[in-house]
């Protein structure tokens, strides 16, 4: 049977799983999608052969038996329950959001309540699968650094509160050092990986610095874990997204690959 995918945001992520769809990549059908922007929705539509239809959220659950959330941390909680409450699957690609732990515990609860499951995309990183096998041991540290572009990192709530001249910078500058929980908050659009790595890392103590450098052209994330499986080190420089430079390229193709590994018969990695 053809899954059928509602896909919620039509922007960078959301517009690569749809042409993915279309291209016939992944076997499945995309049978409505959604975006608070009704233009961007019609856009999307306008360039694909086989068009799904534009729909508020309810109908776009009612048709559907995946739910795709390429929108914004602070949709996930609607999505997440018109979704979940509806007994669909659900893929998450704002995990920051689940950096909130009674957000991350109702969506738990309702997807068992209905028997749901709720994918979670490697994203812009690498390591994951590492981790995740890792953490079946026990975990001593988990670092996150993370280096970007001062203009991607433009209109956080941690550069605005603390009035960081970012246009001022000449070299390399560590601008946030914290837990994974703060730097979610601090850089909602920028570091949804680093609530990934916690999660994975399960009981791991997950670290965050981040870095801005108006010489680098890529998103760069660095994985530091140790535990008693020895020492596990990753870098992975991201070309950006050229739709939303917050936005990794790499991120799109792991929502694509997640979808893929839902449809197909075999599983490859942890
Ligand atoms: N997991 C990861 O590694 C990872 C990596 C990159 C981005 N992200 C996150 O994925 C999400 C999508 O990223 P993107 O680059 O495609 O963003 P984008 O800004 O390019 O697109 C988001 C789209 O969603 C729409 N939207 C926002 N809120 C909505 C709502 N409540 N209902 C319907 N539509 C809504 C916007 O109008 C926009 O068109 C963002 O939250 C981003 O932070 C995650």
């Amino acid at each position: 049977m053809v899954i059928k995918i509602g896909l919620v945001g039509c922007g960078a992520i959301g517009s690569e799983i749809a042409r993915s769809i279309d291209r016939g990549e992944i076997a499945a059908q995309l049978v409505a999608v959604c975006d608070h922007n009704p233009e961007t929705a019609q856009e999307l539509i306008s360039s694909l052969g086989i068009k799904p239809i534009k729909a508020n959220l309810v109908e776009l659950v009612d048709r559907s038996d995946l739910v795709v959330e390429a929108a914004s941390q602070r949709a996930v909680p609607a999505i997440a329950t018109a979704a979940l409450g509806k007994g669909r699957n659900l893929m998450i690609m704002s995990v920051g959001a689940l950096a909130d732990v009674d957000l991350y515990r109702s969506i738990k609860r309702m997807a068992s309540e209905h028997g749901s499951k709720v994918y979670l995309p490697s994203g812009a990183i690498s390591g994951l699968d590492g981790l995740k096998s890792a953490s079946s041991g026990s975990i001593k540290s988990v670092t996150l650094t993370t280096t970007k572009s001062p203009e991607s990192l433009e209109g956080a709530p941690f550069i605005r509160e603390k009035k960081i001249d970012l246009k001022g910078l000449k070299g390399p500058t560590t601008i946030f050092e914290g837990s994974a929980a703060e730097a979610v908050k601090a850089f909602p659009a920028n570091v949804n990986v680093a609530a990934t790595l916690c999660l994975a890392a399960r009981e791991g103590n997950v670290r965050v610095r981040i870095i801005a450098d108006p010489n680098i052209k890529v998103n760069r994330h660095e994985i530091v874990a140790e535990g008693d499986f020895g020492l596990m080190t990753t870098r992975v420089e991201n070309v950006p997204s050229p739709k939303n430079p917050k936005t990794s390229y790499l991120a799109a193709l792991s929502a694509i690959a997640t979808l893929r590994s839902i449809v197909e018969p075999i599983k490859i990695g942890t």
